[in-house]
């Protein structure tokens, strides 16, 4: 499943691809000026010859992109944007002009065609790339399609074939409707929940963010994206939004270089051993430079060191923003030069960076070779794509395409296995035969928020909301009353005593609480631009909770949310607690599912939920010194909920841990351990293993995660987990930041402390 594709950085760069494109333009068999346009030669060689006839125009064209129907609406757009606002009719020229290389947001297949024939009526009949926010499904499409659970969801599930699934199907999705490159995945390990944008990420562990994020780059491009369903995937954001100060979208990032490298760049790292074609860099600054004018990471450490031979395209008008909001332009002409210097490809969004680019060249400050650059990766993508050939789509793909039977097959399964069951009071789940009546409430009950970001409101009757999937999913004759409770932000004392009542004549109450992110609506408390100052469920749910709780009938809490939900007085007094994120367009199909037993909960914390916003920064493989001498005044310093937390309907026994008592410097370390499903039922259980190393020459994590899998074991089934965890997972920054293995002794923890063995590295 994971496999790589071939880098064309290092294609280009041999001196065994210069020598053929000599040879094949030397003899000119086929007319030069046509010689591009033949689907017979290999993409590399059709850039080169397309390059050769290509004005410094068309080719920085290339590098711009635009806005597609959003930008008709200029009184929509703030302040900030109505510049950058153009007009069809000239977008229309531009195109047609050869300067304009790429459009995002293009909502409307007919749109993405339109857009199409106006460059194909250009000069060199260049295709256009379209891109999309379709990172948990193409959701930004004006039209119904599958909406699979959120990224924060799927790391839940700790399932890589969900993660590819999920990717592969968007892909498909996106081709059908003439789209071809997609702003996914979101790879930033995020260590302040408060930021908005948390149900975007795969959480805080940067082991699993790599190992989800290389998954859905690989279901999206497959091995090269030259096949006709795949598209281009994108690594975002680089770097360090997820730590930004006060958890505010793009505020300033200080993060030391040590920590970088340990925690926010090996994502980066692997995205790019999985052959990412693209990345964007984030809207903060890291370390006093704005992510987007950093010369050195861009460039030096990742394209030279680290081999990045795609496009850098940038954030919304971040390139601008060196200039408006960061100071280290003086003018958006410097902007954009300083932007292309550091290594950007690709402009996203606006009408000025052409000129400001055009100029630049022109008076010395941007080599002509800088371009040719940018464009020939841009120009490889359109090839490879096979754009060239098939630029159009038609209606009959897109309807035997979008909402596919095995689309929305991943869709339920994802749901499913993203379920973390936090709480169980009683084996109160799953409720039995003698309950006869269920109260249902709270603002999250029977709305799309359970979409997520990036997703447009679908079709009703295409959602699963948590009431009617328990309206569908009840036996005959169980009562569902329902509440209607519309606020996130308040609640009125009429509804509270309702709720109260309702609660009360019931057998049982699930309070469906959390974080509204979708898109677009008026009721949304987190997602992007909209972040947290506290980590408890938001506005009046706190009270609903208490008032339905005060009716003395056992309490099941659903959550539906993004970022994590830190509240101690839900844990400790509701009986249960579903933590179901956002769980996409089946999302209360899955839930009843749990609910009622249909389906035995499987997935772990992919975060750590801390007790309260205060106990912030919270994550797992912190540095042993946290705790020793510091201590919250009234409150413990533990977590309300440990990373990888999540319980089952039924039990697992892990023993048999088997590994080698010493390994050399050079070795990977095989290990195995028996899981066993010791209770009534089968079941999912996720096996995580844990490295700590003993002592070092700098300070080492109380644990890291190294390895996982998830495993389906039937009642009574007992099984040997292999691993093999390569060598370099045992490397660390030594004070020189060198990466070395320092030879010593070092724990593998099974679970969170279920099993421990030590083994020495000579
Ligand atoms: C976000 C990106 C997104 C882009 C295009 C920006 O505001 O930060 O993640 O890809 O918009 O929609």
């Amino acid at each position: 499943m994971h496999r790589t594709i071939e880098l064309p950085a290092r294609f280009f760069r041999s001196s065994l691809y210069c020598a053929l494109i000599v040879a094949i333009l030397a003899p000119a068999k086929v007319k030069a000026q046509e010689s591009y346009l033949n689907p017979r030669l290999p993409a590399a060689q059709r850039v080169e010859l397309l390059l050769k006839q290509m004005t410094l125009e068309e080719k920085i064209g290339q590098m711009c992109q635009y806005v597609g129907e959003v930008t008709k609406n200029a009184a929509g757009n703030k302040d900030e944007e109505v510049n950058y606002v153009v007009g069809i009719g000239e977008r229309a020229q531009l195109i047609k002009a050869g300067r304009i290389g790429s459009f995002l947001k293009v909502p409307t297949y007919k749109e993405a065609n339109f857009l199409q024939k106006l460059a194909e009526e250009s000069r060199l009949k260049i295709p256009l790339l379209i891109a999309n926010d379709a990172i948990h499904g193409h959701g930004m499409y004006e039209g119904a399609v599958t909406i699979f659970p959120s990224e924060i969801a799927m790391a839940a599930s700790f399932d890589t074939q969900l993660a590819y699934d999920v990717a592969e199907s968007t892909a498909r999705e996106m081709r059908a409707t003439g789209n071809h490159w997609t702003f996914s995945p979101n790879i930033d390990v995020v260590r302040d929940p408060r930021w908005g944008r948390f149900g975007e990420t795969f959480g805080e562990d940067p082991y699993l963010v790599s190992r989800m994020g290389q998954a859905m780059i690989a279901g999206y491009q497959g091995k090269d994206f030259s096949g006709p369903d795949q598209v281009l995937a994108c690594a975002k954001h680089f770097i360090a939004g997820g730590v930004a100060i006060n958890g505010l979208n793009g505020a300033p990032a200080d993060v030391s270089e040590r920590t970088l490298y340990e925690i926010f760049f090996p994502p980066f790292q692997d995205a790019i051993k999985a052959g990412v074609y693209s990345i964007m860099p984030a809207h903060n600054e890291i370390n006093g430079i704005p992510c987007h004018a950093h010369r050195q990471y861009l460039t030096g450490l990742m394209r030279q060191q680290w081999g990045f031979g795609g496009i850098y395209v940038s954030d919304w008008m971040d390139i601008e923003r060196l200039c408006t909001v960061h100071n280290v332009a003086a003018t958006e002409k410097d902007a954009a030069r300083i932007a292309v210097l550091a290594g950007l490809d690709v402009h996203m969004h606006g009408p000025k960076f052409f000129d400001h680019i055009k100029a630049a060249v022109e008076e010395g400050m941007i080599s002509s070779a800088r371009i040719d650059d940018a464009a020939r990766k841009i120009l490889y993508a359109k090839f490879q794509l096979g754009l060239f050939e098939n630029r159009y789509v038609e209606e009959a793909r897109i309807q035997r395409t979008l909402l596919r039977k095995e689309h929305l097959a991943t869709a339920l399964d994802g749901a499913r296995k993203s379920m973390v069951l936090l709480k169980n009071q009683n084996a109160l789940l799953p409720l039995g035969r003698n309950i006869h009546s269920i109260f249902v409430t709270g603002p999250s009950a029977d709305n799309q928020a359970m979409l997520g970001d990036w997703s447009r409101i679908q079709p009703a009757e295409n959602v699963t909301t948590v009431l009617a999937g328990l309206k569908s999913a009840a036996a005959p004759g169980v009562r569902i009353d329902y509440l209607v409770c519309p606020g996130y932000r308040d609640l009125d004392e009429y509804a509270l005593r309702k709720a109260q009542a309702l609660a009360g004549a019931a057998d049982v109450s699930v309070v469906v609480v959390g974080e509204n992110s979708l898109r677009n609506n008026l009721q949304k408390t987190s997602g992007e631009n909209l972040d947290r100052a506290t980590l408890e469920v938001a506005g009046g749910q706190a009270a609903l909770l208490q008032a339905v709780k005060s009716s003395g009938k056992p309490v099941i809490v659903v959550l539906i949310n993004g970022g994590p939900i830190a509240s101690e007085w839900m844990a400790k007094n509701c009986e249960a607690i579903i933590e179901a994120w956002e769980p996409g367009m089946f999302g209360g199909q899955a839930v009843a599912d749990v609910i009622f037993g249909n389906y035995n909960p499987g997935g772990r914390l992919p975060v750590t939920i801390p007790r309260t916003v205060g106990h912030l920064q919270a994550f797992y493989n912190h540095k042993p010194s946290i705790t020793h001498r510091g201590k919250f005044y009234q409150s413990e310093s533990t977590p309300l909920f440990e990373f990888g937390f999540g319980l089952s309907y039924t039990q697992f026994r892990y023993d048999n841990l088997k590994l080698a008592s010493h390994i050399g410097h050079q070795d990977d370390l095989t290990l195995s351990v028996a899981v066993e499903n010791t209770g009534p039922q089968a079941g999912e259980e996720v096996v995580l293993v844990y490295l700590h190393q003993q002592v070092g020459s700098v300070t080492t994590p109380v644990k890291k995660l190294v390895a996982f899998e998830r495993v389906e074991l039937k009642a009574g089934e007992k099984r040997e987990i292999k691993f093999t965890i390569p060598n370099g997972r045992f490397k660390i920054y030594d004070q020189d930041m060198k990466f070395v293995l320092e030879p010593g002794r070092f724990d593998i923890i099974i679970g969170n402390g279920l099993l421990q063995s030590t083994l020495t590295i000579d």
